[in-house]
């Protein structure tokens, strides 16, 4: 459950309210892969009950024992294969429980007739609330919801609720995803409308903001005047797999940077909010993604390197150009890395360096905060006349927790330094049920709680600031190659030492 919960609630989650959750796109990847799996954990955990209906729409025949039967086979398939590595297999009870309620409708979600069989299937549920779910390709957001406004769906009567979850990618650029909010605005509130950014449902991502809050000792430095810089890494090792159609596209930048990276960012740097509630919680996010400074085409292109992996026959990797579906002259980036600047009070002159690429060596996701040196004046004359940097490291994935990088003294006569961790791993202090990411964010959704979801502002306010490299990268489309399985282009490491800083090494 979300940050807007209080602590009793909490302690005591209420069972999310009678609703019929209707899955648009129902037989694509995220259906099978996420959100089923997440709806069996919110079973499990008796968050949600027997008064939750799911149905899958889609264009593709099916009944609705075909439906369930479908994903059932796939999440016993995957159970099962996750079970050799220690995980969950699908508990065949909880299955039970849930095929019961899970059914099918077949339609074209550009067709009138689609939306008269919702309206038919909540009457026969009886709940009244309904949450219409758009895990659809994004040309489809507004022509759905533009439907299901014509169709009367997302009228809130009688003190049921209507709401609509929408996945990423909200919008190409800054106008189309201002259009996108606008045609969503016209048959519906921004109470209603829930903007899925799936980094905002992981644990280490809501501690963020949990640590900056609850420990008086952060608030001492989370400043210009003891930090230096800040490092967002999102590193992958898989490659484009079969999303060329997807990925040619979109590309690491809108891909990752205005959703992942900046929620990312606006938990470092955000203000505190008056109250964990979404309005108060959303509108320091959106102030603070909004004050990145808005760089020119020169300083956008200065700032910014677009990478894509080539091929690393040692390692049995293809070049992104060899892989399947893509162009062979493509240049579409797979890796970007961006310096940014928050012009605001606690921010101005702390530069916010974001790297994300795929077929990188190693997965991690990391934040790391650079702290000023010490004032080293009394080591001049002993062999350490250089202090390496303070890091605070908060690693989001895949080894969760987070670790101060501190020197100490090597025991010994001479007076030499060596590296030393102080840390938290999430698996020495808590004991985490298998999780999707997806549980938390389908839970806040039926019980109306918007904190993790982003709002219409702060989505513009992200596509405001990476716009600027939009258009530059248009004039100058070309891309750095990097090894798969390395660290990233060169020029990646050159845009940090043209400030004389580093990167850390991407180690997760
Ligand atoms: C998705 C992107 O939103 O996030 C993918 O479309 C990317 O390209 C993924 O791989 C990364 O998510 P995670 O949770 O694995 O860091």
């Amino acid at each position: 459950m979300g940050l807007g919960h209080s602590t009793e609630a909490e302690k005591n989650p209420e069972v999310a309210p009678p609703t019929t959750l209707f899955l648009f796109g129902a037989h694509g990847d995220l259906v099978k892969r996420l959100l089923m799996p997440a709806l069996c954990n919110l079973t499990r955990d008796g968050l949600v009950d027997d008064h939750l209906h799911i149905v899958g729409v889609d264009h593709n025949a099916a009944t609705d024992a075909e439906f369930a039967q479908k994903l059932e086979t796939f999440m016993r398939e995957e159970g099962a294969k996750k079970n050799t590595e220690g995980g969950d297999a699908l508990d065949p009870e909880l299955w039970q429980r849930l095929a019961a309620r899970i059914s099918y409708i077949q339609g074209d979600f550009l067709d009138d007739s689609t939306y008269q069989s919702i309206a038919s299937k909540i009457e026969s549920t009886g709940t009244g609330n309904a949450a219409f779910y758009l895990a659809t390709a994004p040309r489809f957001f507004s022509e759905v919801v533009k439907r299901l406004g014509t169709a009367k769906l997302l009228k809130e009567r009688g003190g049921v609720f209507r709401r609509v979850v929408i996945e990423k990618p909200f919008g190409h650029d800054l106008a189309s995803a201002m259009a996108l909010n606008e045609s969503l605005l016209k048959v519906m509130s921004e109470k209603q409308i829930y903007r899925i950014d799936h980094y905002l449902g992981k644990e280490t991502v809501q501690n963020i903001l949990v640590s900056r809050f609850s420990n008086g000792l952060f608030e001492s430095f989370w400043n210009n005047h003891y930090i230096d810089h800040v490092q967002i890494t999102a590193a992958e090792t898989v490659g484009v797999g079969t999303r060329a159609g997807f990925y040619e596209n979109t590309g690491a930048l809108r891909d990752m940077v205005p959703n992942h990276l900046f929620q990312l960012l606006a938990m470092v740097a955000m203000e505190p909010p008056a109250a964990f509630g979404a309005d108060a919680v959303r509108g320091e996010k959106a102030k603070v993604v909004g004050a990145i400074r808005p760089w020119s085409e020169m300083e956008a292109l200065a700032n910014s390197v677009r990478g894509q992996y080539t091929g690393n026959k040692s390692a049995d990797l293809l070049g992104y150009r060899d892989e399947e579906n893509i162009a062979p002259d493509s240049n579409t980036e797979t890796y970007v890395a961006l310096k940014v600047m928050v012009d605001n009070w606690r921010w101005v002159g702390v530069p916010f360096y974001l790297r994300t690429g795929k077929r990188l060596s190693t997965r991690s996701t990391e934040i790391a905060i650079c702290f000023k040196p010490a004032p080293y004046a009394q080591f001049r004359d002993t062999e350490v006349d250089r202090l390496k940097p303070n890091f605070l490291r908060i690693q989001i994935q895949p080894n969760e927790g987070m670790w101060f990088d501190l020197l100490a003294k090597r025991p010994g006569p001479n007076l030499e330094m060596e590296d030393i961790k102080l840390g938290f791993a999430y698996k020495d202090f808590f004991e985490m049920q298998p999780s999707t990411g997806y549980e938390t964010l389908i839970y806040d959704c039926l019980t109306g709680d918007q904190t993790l979801f982003q709002r219409a502002d702060n989505i513009e306010n992200g596509w405001r600031a990476v716009q600027p490299f939009l258009n530059a990268w248009a004039k100058h489309p070309e891309v750095q190659p990097y090894i798969a399985g390395g660290s990233g282009p060169e020029a990646s490491d050159e845009l940090l030492r043209n400030d004389n800083r580093e990167w850390r090494q991407i180690d997760g």
